[in-house]
């Protein structure tokens, strides 16, 4: 019966060649043959064999020498070893460097063809569990990504619902992102940084979820412990989201509120050293609960609170993110005609 896989007989003595050839042809294989390494090595440039049965001793490269060469550039071809008796300890050395399997001349032929069919069952085996493994990972690498996808769908639409909840604090979150992202453009911010700042930026605040409600809408000043009891959501929301993110997500979410001066409560950076994504979300935050009703107070005009923005420079703010967002202020979507855009109910997204 023919069989699909072809055989390279590499031996420089045509009476072995012919000899195994047709033995194997019989035995239903394609056969071809090379006298030398050179020709070895063309015919297998031109067409890979699925085997190889390699004299160890050749004029001019041996196959002790041609062994590695084609390990390396052809690894899924099988390779038997042809070797005098006498060199039964260089066949032996070969094994370890990569060959499947020894034959010794003068040749049993039925062994031959016994070596050979083993040779190839073990490469179809070793190929037959990579290709497993590899979509394997490929499938475990989908099944990640998806539960990823949907946990994080989940944070954002508890998000939302939390904002919705509260008039002060709806949207809030969407806007944030909104202008966070339209700075890192001016910024110059690669995609994977974008992409990690829109997640950042949309699950900011999620660790207000266990902060009180009653401290949250407090229509008169928070007392100090108040105020860090409010800060705590720095800390819890990085916890939250720290299972499906990664850890730039988690520490812009931790340093959204640090001062660039390193001034804010319990700060342990400052500078430079606050992630700039963090630095772009603090100017994003505040921008969008200045313009925004508060329990406290009315929401500031625009101009008032660019102001502000700007007043804060090098205390609260990083003056890079300061320039950046003064620049791109009059075209963003949240501002029109230098007034903040009107806001729509937020309603039930479906998750992406
Ligand atoms: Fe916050």
């Amino acid at each position: 019966m023919e069989k699909q896989e072809k055989i390279l007989i590499v031996d420089d003595e045509m009476g072995i060649r012919r000899l195994l050839h047709h033995k194997l042809a019989k035995a239903g294989y394609t056969c071809e043959e090379a006298e030398n390494a050179g020709w070895a090595l063309e015919k297998m440039a031109a067409n890979p064999a699925e085997l190889m049965i390699l004299d160890i001793k050749m004029p001019g490269k041996s196959g002790v020498e041609l062994l590695p060469e084609i390990k390396a550039k052809y690894p899924d071809t099988a390779v038997i070893m042809a070797t005098a008796i006498t060199e039964a300890t260089n066949a032996i050395n070969c094994m370890k460097q990569g060959a499947d399997d020894y034959i010794c001349k003068p040749f049993n032929l039925e062994e031959v063809v016994v070596s050979v069919e083993k040779s190839l069952e073990k490469r179809g085996l070793e190929l037959e569990i990579r290709d497993y493994q590899e979509h394997l990972q490929q499938k475990v690498d989908e099944q990640t990504r998806e539960i990823r996808r949907l946990f994080l769908g989940a944070i954002e639409a508890l998000v939302f619902a939390l904002e919705a909840k509260d008039k002060y604090t709806a949207g809030h979150s969407r806007r944030v992102t909104k202008i966070a992202l339209a700075i890192a453009k001016e910024l110059g911010l690669s995609k994977d940084e974008t992409e990690d700042l829109r997640w950042g930026s949309l699950l900011h605040d999620v660790g207000k979820i266990a902060i009180d409600q009653a401290i949250q809408n407090k229509p008169t000043k928070l007392t100090p412990v108040e105020y860090e009891h409010i800060m705590l959501h720095t800390q819890i929301g990085a916890g939250i989201v720290k299972p499906v993110v990664n850890d730039r997500v988690v520490e812009m979410i931790e340093h959204h509120h640090d001062r660039y001066d390193g001034s804010g409560l319990n700060q342990t950076v400052a500078g430079e050293d606050i992630p700039l994504a963090a630095r772009i979300m603090a100017v994003a935050d505040a921008f969008d609960a200045m313009t925004s009703d508060r329990p406290y107070r009315p929401a500031r005009p625009v101009e008032e609170s660019l102001a502000e923005v700007k007043r804060c420079t090098d205390t609260q703010f990083d003056p890079l993110v300061v320039r950046a967002f003064i620049k791109i202020s009059n075209s963003l979507p949240v501002i029109k005609n230098g007034q903040v855009a009107a806001r729509k109910t937020v309603k039930a997204k479906r998750i992406r």
